[in-house]
């Protein structure tokens, strides 16, 4: 991943922002010794910034799309109210099991439902509506994710999506990747139903607030 600022400055932005709980830096440790790729993990900026997010809209029923070793999934059940509760999609049960192993050691992990599967077919078996939807799996199914979960998302409700910057390749893409997550940037810009920012935090968030 390119970084989009400087890196000292990201360091300084993620030190003055909200720091990530013991346990969440013993998962971060853990996946990057044992776990290939572990610069999926979003990292405590992006978290500082989910945690905000869901706190300021008040969300009890979030979804999210791409577990991986569960960074994102217990900074959001960390600031989730008691009764909140968080539906995972992770493909991979390897993956899903290092989650739930974090998981069951915080007091919140128990507000974490992960579902084991593609998660377009898991889509399809969930009712909605969620509050608050944080979209980091495959990027070719983005846009296919994105048209699944609109519907679910309550009005004033946000969908956040990592990773839409692409490393810069949104601006000429070369490869399907590339180009799908160009497409999804562009059908969430012209969709009537969002509100929306492209924040160039770390590899991008699209913020959309469903109208
Ligand atoms: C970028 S990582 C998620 C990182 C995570 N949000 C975090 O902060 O640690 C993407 C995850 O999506 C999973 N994934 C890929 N394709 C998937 C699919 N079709 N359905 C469900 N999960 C999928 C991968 O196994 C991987 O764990």
């Amino acid at each position: 991943m390119i970084p989009l600022i400087d890196q000292a400055l990201d360091d300084y932005a993620t030190r003055h922002s909200e720091p990530p709980s013991q346990l969440l830096r013993e998962l971060e440790a853990y996946t990057r010794v044992h776990c290939q790729n572990p610069e999926m993990v979003i990292g405590s900026l992006e978290a500082a910034l989910l945690r905000m997010l869901v706190k300021l809209t008040g969300a009890r029923r979030v979804l999210e799309i791409g577990l991986f070793t569960g960074y994102s999934a217990l900074s959001i059940a960390e600031v989730l109210p008691a009764d909140g509760h968080l539906v995972s999609c992770e493909l991979s049960p390897e993956h899903a099991g290092i989650a739930r192993t974090f998981l069951d050691r915080s007091p919140h992990g128990g507000k974490v439902d992960i579902r084991l599967g593609p998660a377009l077919a898991t889509l399809e078996q969930l009712a909605g509506p969620f509050d608050f939807v944080f979209l980091d799996a495959d990027k070719e199914n983005y846009l296919a994710y994105y048209q699944a979960v609109m519907p679910k998302l309550r009005s004033g409700g946000l969908l956040l999506a990592d990773n839409v910057l692409w490393s810069g390749r949104v601006l000429q893409p070369r490869e399907d990747t590339d180009r799908a997550v160009a497409t999804f940037n562009d059908a969430v810009q012209r969709d009537p139903r969002a509100d929306n920012v492209l924040l160039t935090v770390r590899d991008g968030v699209m913020v959309v607030r469903r109208r």
